[in-house]
């Protein structure tokens, strides 16, 4: 792609914020009429990061139709040269390391450590897919007819449509981007729009890498636009293939509307993430998992945990601990070295209060000196810098609840772990299931037998032994099952079957009808023979 066509803004200023918009075919989006949107720091409500020009339904249809119009000429660049743009991608993403993570964890209020860690994942994901395209391999096979050869190719999907959250507002993208590009895909990404000034410095990046025009077209808009524009860009046969992270529920929808255009979207959704501790674990490490899968990202991953499932004869101390360690975790400004800082946005901090009503009276609450969001007059000890500015919420241990609590079954978004007990593992992997999510999982153990029981037992897509739910590595298959997705998996040679489809070719050049299964040639056997 020849120029830049965003700005985004890296560091907080008293300047106008930067105005940001969808990049259809390489060109700017012309504002609509409608006004724009705020994307606003959590730590910090009063800083404006970017204005966001959000894009109408026909705008979606558009730039899908400007990826239909480039998919061609993409997919007939060769694979290893394709690989050298991903390999362009992840050195651009490695030299503005610095300035991508301070403007996530401006944006969405990710701890700094994290957002670093978030851009390597996406340098991770490039360094795996530039090999990919000089790999990209298909089969030869043997043919039951003499003078004939069996091949299968990987071809390109065509148009890929990709939705994304903003908990991971870079890195999770590339996992769809990076090996839809890869495999001669053009993409239509829309970025979660509370999130668009992280979205849109990944686009630029992409764009320098020598993506070309089209083949790669940002869309900034809200749900329901978004939801309104796959409708008619299905309808219209302009999208090939859907991929998604978000909730449950609106993978359910996108889900039904696929499903209409017979197709199969890739689906990554909530979690509700057991960590099983038994008897025989070592309970410090098992709380140090606990910390991070839990309050980390203020548990806003998909990975983090949902519940502990602790045996009965270690649940006080287990307890103790995991509460002691929370109650002590450095909570607050995002760019100093805490635990956790804000949640994502607005909207997100509502929904959390509205899962902080589900608590109940035979609860016991632990972690914090307070619950709900932090504030002068609920302060959080050892906060660190002002709650008042930003949408801070105390961490919540809940131990006690029950298999038919609405916190146990449901994801809560946020710096919530219900904590229960169990007797036998069957009736933990029991617990471990019943919610019907199915992402990730840990248990921590000493014992093997234990281990490879509760892999054969849960339903999880990711299982971790003596590690917490979080923390996938950016080359193992990343998905789950059940209200998690549906089976599709990200990363690794795994998405590539997301993103390419298997082409059967035959070529017989023996110059006659040789008839498959009815002309193959048979070896006499007796087939009666016995040992005497
Ligand atoms: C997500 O929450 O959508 O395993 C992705 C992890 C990260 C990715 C999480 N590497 O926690």
């Amino acid at each position: 792609m020849s120029s830049p066509t965003t700005s985004a803004p890296t560091s907080a200023s008293a300047t106008t914020p930067a105005r940001l918009g969808s990049v259809i075919g390489g060109r700017p989006v012309e504002q609509s009429g409608a006004a724009p949107m705020a994307s606003t720091n959590p730590a910090d409500t009063a800083d404006v990061v970017a204005s966001v020009m959000l894009a109408s339904p026909a705008d979606f249809v558009a730039a899908c139709r400007a990826a239909r119009a480039a998919q061609a000429s993409w997919a007939e660049v060769p694979a290893p040269i394709r690989g050298q743009v991903i390999a362009n991608v992840g050195r651009l993403v490695a030299a503005n390391a610095d300035r991508l993570a301070a403007l996530i964890t401006r944006e969405i209020g990710k701890p700094l450590a994290e957002a670093r860690g978030e851009v390597q994942e996406i340098v991770d994901t490039c360094d795996f897919f530039l090999g990919e395209g000089r790999r990209l391999y298909g089969q030869t096979v043997p043919s039951e007819m003499p003078d004939k050869q069996l091949f299968t190719f990987r071809t390109p999907v065509g148009v890929a449509a990709v939705i994304t959250a903003g908990n991971f507002p870079v890195a999770v993208p590339s996992w769809y981007l990076v090996p839809a590009l890869l495999c001669g895909n053009a993409v239509v990404w829309k970025p979660a729009e509370y999130a668009a000034a992280s979205g849109s410095a990944l686009f630029e990046l992409f764009a320098h890498a020598g993506v070309p025009a089209g083949v790669l077209n940002l869309v900034l808009a809200d749900g329901a636009a978004t939801f309104g524009g796959l409708e008619q860009a299905l309808a219209a046969g302009v999208v090939d293939k859907v991929g998604f992270t978000g909730s449950t529920a609106v993978g359910v929808r996108i889900g039904e509307l696929c499903g209409r255009h017979l197709q199969s979207p890739c689906l990554e959704l909530g979690g509700k993430n057991p960590m099983v501790v038994t008897e025989d674990a070592d309970l410090d490490l098992a709380v140090t998992g606990a910390l991070f899968s839990g309050f980390g990202t203020a548990g806003q991953r998909c990975t983090s945990l949902g519940t502990v499932l602790v045996h009965e004869s270690v649940h006080d101390e287990f307890l103790r601990r995991f509460d002691a360690a929370t109650a002590a975790a450095r909570i607050g400004t995002p760019t100093e070295d805490v635990l956790y800082g804000p949640l994502l946005d607005e909207k997100f901090a509502a929904a959390y209060e509205t899962y902080l009503g589900w608590i109940g009276d035979h609860h016991r609450v632990l972690g914090s000196t307070g619950v709900g969001r932090i504030a002068a007059d609920n302060p959080r000890a050892g906060f660190v810098g002002d709650p008042s500015r930003g949408l801070y919420y105390h961490p919540v241990i809940l131990d006690g609840v029950q298999p038919d609590d609405a916190v146990f079954t449901t994801e809560t978004f946020g710096p919530l772990v219900g904590v229960t007990g169990y007797r036998g593992l069957d009736e933990a992997i029991e617990l471990a299931n019943a919610p019907g999510y199915g992402l990730s999982s840990s248990i921590y153990t000493t014992d093997p037998s234990k281990v490879f029981a509760f892999r054969r037992g849960i339903s999880a897509g990711m299982v971790s032994v003596n590690n917490s739910t979080s923390g996938a590595e950016a080359h193992l298959p990343f998905g789950g099952n059940g209200r998690s997705g549906n089976g599709s998996r990200q990363s690794g040679q795994w998405v590539l079957d997301q993103f390419t489809r298997w082409q059967a070719m035959n070529w017989d050049y023996s110059g006659t009808l040789q008839k498959a299964q009815l002309d193959t040639m048979a070896i006499e056997a007796d087939l009666g023979f016995r040992l005497g």
